[in-house]
């Protein structure tokens, strides 16, 4: 029997997917006018779907698991491999709780405090600077953050190789030819330093406290009472350096944001009513990060009169679905105050997934990022003034993962004293 799913025609449509990146998904949601639709991506059948009811049956764990779902060319470059985001059931959770224990409230004040002061550092380095790109100069100060965060000792003359590496294994995940090669390189390079570290700290020779990753991820122990391999826990190590290296995106769209909307800068900067949160909050849903979500189905079932059988790749549209017209009032207008007293599902606003922290696979670093995100975003707009000088910032859509073109220059960088 034929269901009455629209289908995209053609043997393979990975290509319009290269050249639509973000828009693939809704640009077929909005002309077939529906939440899913079947295509073939990669050389296989593939059911995309977007919105909030998607969302939810897309996390039920008892429908979907991961394992299998991520391509190859993903794992290595942005994932690395047989870590966190690949396993399922019990394993998972137990994975999990790893992550989770370190996003105590006291340990995220920590991240702030070191944030702030890094902020500070670099910033007087600039002053003696015509003009800094802001992306590379985040992307420094996450790196520092991190690590010193994570309990990795990192000395100053490896933060450029060790932030261009985390932020390339990024930079890598939408891309083919010499960005993906990139990013291969920056993950064997970063997953040799992590494991070392790993060794390092198993053999006494490092000694980080006992609440920071780098420890957590040294001593875990799995469900049969073992370590971790060294090679599963560097790469679980790198799941919680490199993601933070990637808040430097949401920082540049932050600048870009509060250029292209000046009178927002004070509200910002002065955080009346919590706005700084709700500007937050708006940088995650209106900018280009995560495209879409994959899993296989674990078992056959029937959502909207369509048969999802075992073992379909099934993509989640986070982009369209922060974007969805059923969910958000004009949705392509940057506009924090839509955040005012909003009343959120974990389905209808999935910058960083949906569902549980628990027992799906949602973020584990979703707090992480929105306080992060807020002292950064705190620093730039109350204690450094700066120029923008003529530049490209347009975002390419199609270029996965996306930022504006330019970096975001900025120049004559003072300190407000
Ligand atoms: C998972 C986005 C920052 C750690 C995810 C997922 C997305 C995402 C889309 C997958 C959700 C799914 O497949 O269901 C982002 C974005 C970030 C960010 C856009 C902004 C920079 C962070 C940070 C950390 C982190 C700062 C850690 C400090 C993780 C981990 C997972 C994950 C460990 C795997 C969770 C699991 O499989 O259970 N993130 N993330 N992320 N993220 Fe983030």
């Amino acid at each position: 029997k034929s269901s009455q799913v629209p289908r995209e025609q053609g043997l393979d449509n990975s290509l319009n997917l290269l050249k639509e990146g973000y828009l693939y998904i809704p640009n077929r949601c909005r002309r077939f006018q529906s939440d899913i639709f079947e295509t073939r991506l990669m050389g296989q059948k593939a059911i995309c779907i977007s919105g909030e009811e998607a969302a939810r049956v897309f996390y039920d764990t008892d429908l979907f698991q991961r394992q299998g779902a991520t391509p190859k060319r993903v794992q290595k470059t942005l994932f690395g491999q047989n870590g966190i985001q690949s396993m399922d059931g019990e394993a998972h959770k137990h994975r999990k709780k790893l992550f989770m224990s370190l996003m105590t409230k006291q340990r995220l004040k920590v991240l702030t405090d070191i944030t702030v002061e890094q902020w500070q550092a670099s910033a007087l380095e600039w002053e003696k600077k015509e003009d800094v790109i802001l992306i590379d100069e985040a992307r420094k100060i996450m790196c520092r953050v991190a690590c010193k965060w994570a309990g990795v000792p990192l000395k100053e003359s490896e933060v450029e190789q060790r932030a261009s590496d985390l932020g390339d294994m990024i930079d890598a995940f939408g891309a083919i030819g010499p960005r993906h090669q990139r990013g291969r390189r920056a993950r064997l390079r970063s997953e040799a330093w992590t494991r070392q570290i790993i060794r390092e700290i198993r053999s006494g020779k490092l000694k980080p406290s006992a609440e920071t990753a780098a420890h957590a991820m040294a001593f875990h122990l799995d469900l049969n009472g073992k370590r971790l391999d060294t090679q599963i826990a560097a790469v679980e190590l790198l799941n919680i350096l490199r993601p933070i290296v990637a808040i430097a995106r949401f920082i540049a769209f932050g600048a870009v944001a509060i250029h292209q909307h000046p009178e927002m800068r004070s509200k910002v900067a002065s955080n009346q009513g919590n706005y700084r949160q709700m500007f937050v909050q708006e940088i995650r849903r209106f900018y280009p990060f995560g495209p879409f979500t994959g899993a296989k189905v674990k078992k056959d079932f029937t959502w909207r009169q369509h048969p999802f059988n075992k073992g379909t790749l099934v993509l989640l549209d986070i982009y369209g679905t922060n974007h969805h017209p059923n969910i958000w009032e004009r949705p392509e207008e940057f506009r924090p105050e839509r955040f005012q007293g909003w009343e959120g599902s974990p389905f209808n606003f999935i910058p960083q997934g949906g569902g549980e922290y628990d027992m799906g696979h949602r973020c584990a670093g979703e707090w992480v990022t929105i306080d992060i995100m807020n002292s950064s975003l705190a620093f730039m707009t109350k204690y450094i003034d700066y120029e923008v000088p003529a530049q490209d910032l347009s975002i390419n859509m199609a270029r996965m993962p996306a930022m504006p073109k330019s970096g975001f220059v900025l120049s004559n960088v003072r300190l407000n004293t």
